[in-house]
């Protein structure tokens, strides 16, 4: 089965959204369980953007294991060097160049033509080379491209060693059949790209993102560039979550698989959402708390005879534990830890102490104690203890 590639970028597109700014400790916890989740790529950041990128990149570098981490860079001596400085400590370092290639881009943005751009991207990629194995190429605004220049520009950068290309839709602006034939054109038209990685990247300005990603793969797509809960520029990019359980849910139709871990993203959804303070919506796909409730009674008196009448994924494979009454009592505080563990929390010990004993105390009003009263208590918690 074709196995495709999950390229997260959380920590870089995703953080560069308003409202997502993450410090050097949450982004490497943050990278630590992108790696539990069993993304390929983790894009840390944008080495030359800020000393916060930099230095994110390098410890997260340092703190995970087998996992690739990438850095962004543009097409300039300057930021190939600090990328490499940033990533030199990684065991699977990648670097991610780009530059634009539509003419709305080339003209208004670096006011530069086609034929300057592939130069650039050449002589960046060819520079790359003596720091870098592992390389990848971005032409931003792919979609709203002349075809016939991405398939030179790719034809040009796989010759100097690029072996990712990635044709972003930078601006969220393509419609599903039209991606995969853009896609299926450049696999069939690029005439050395048998060896080299296909990848993808959609915003969802119209709401296409997962839909386009998805669509690519048939084309030939091999790598799916996403973040946590779909967050990034505007309107966000691809939901990771989403496209991981399509892929598993409906493998009868793509016919081929991830190496993530479903059971590890409602735990990975939380994390994010903690970290930045911005919840995701009731009703999102997947990790949304409605994802997996059953309210009309014509509904739950279905699930009641058989899940599947209503359901077609399982609570259990995002790591969603369904049981009602999570925790009473008598569970301790073991049982307790685990579960906010298991929420995608991480407390300090004060924090966890304070937590626990808001919790008995709800114990004993509360029969019923669900994974939002949990998530509530160290809400409150946190903020008591920071005030
Ligand atoms: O959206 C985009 O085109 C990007 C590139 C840098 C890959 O984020
Ligand atoms: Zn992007």
């Amino acid at each position: 089965m074709k196995r495709i590639k999950i390229f997260d970028t959380t920590l870089r597109d995703g953080e560069q959204a308003p409202g997502f700014t993450m410090n050097l400790t949450e982004k490497v916890r943050l990278a630590k369980q992108l790696e539990e989740l069993g993304v390929d790529i983790i894009e840390a950041g944008f080495a030359i953007a800020s000393p916060g990128d930099f230095n994110a990149i390098k410890e997260i570098s340092r703190n995970v294991g087998d996992v690739t981490v990438a850095s962004l860079a543009r097409t300039t001596k300057l930021d190939i060097d600090k990328a490499w400085e940033a990533l030199q400590f990684a065991k699977k370092p990648r670097i991610h160049i780009f530059i634009a290639t539509s003419d709305i881009h080339l003209k208004y943005k670096l006011k530069l033509t086609r034929e300057e751009a592939l130069k650039q991207a050449v002589e960046a990629v060819r520079y790359a080379k003596r720091f870098f194995d592992d390389i990848e190429f971005s032409a931003e605004d792919a979609v709203r491209s002349d075809v016939n220049f991405l398939i030179q520009i790719f034809t040009a950068v796989i010759a100097e060693g690029a072996r990712t290309i990635n044709i972003p839709d930078t601006v969220g602006y393509t419609t599903p059949d039209e991606y995969y034939a853009l896609i299926s054109t450049i696999k069939s038209q690029v005439p050395n790209i048998k060896d080299v990685d296909i990848s993808v990247h959609c915003h969802n300005d119209l709401g296409f993102a997962v839909a386009n990603s998805l669509a690519a793969i048939n084309g030939g797509a091999t790598q799916i560039e996403c973040t946590i809960n779909g967050i990034g520029e505007r309107a966000g990019n691809a939901a990771l979550e989403e496209i991981a359980m399509a892929i598993d849910t409906r493998k009868d139709f793509f016919n081929c698989e991830t190496g993530i871990h479903t059971k590890q993203i409602l735990k990975s959804s939380k994390m994010l959402q903690t970290i930045t303070g911005v919840r995701v919506q009731p009703n999102k796909a997947i990790v949304g708390d409605n994802a997996f409730a059953h309210e009309a009674g014509i509904h739950q008196h279905g699930m009641l005879q058989d899940r599947t009448t209503y359901e077609i994924m399982t609570p259990e494979s995002i790591g969603l534990n369904m049981s009602k009454i999570v925790l009473g009592k008598h569970s301790g505080r073991h049982a307790f830890i685990e579960r906010v563990q298991a929420l995608g929390f991480v407390l300090t010990k004060e924090e966890m102490e304070h937590a626990f004993h808001a919790f008995i105390e709800l114990c004993d009003k509360k029969k019923e104690i669900f994974d939002r009263d949990i998530e509530a208590i160290i809400a409150k918690e946190s903020v008591q203890i920071q005030e």
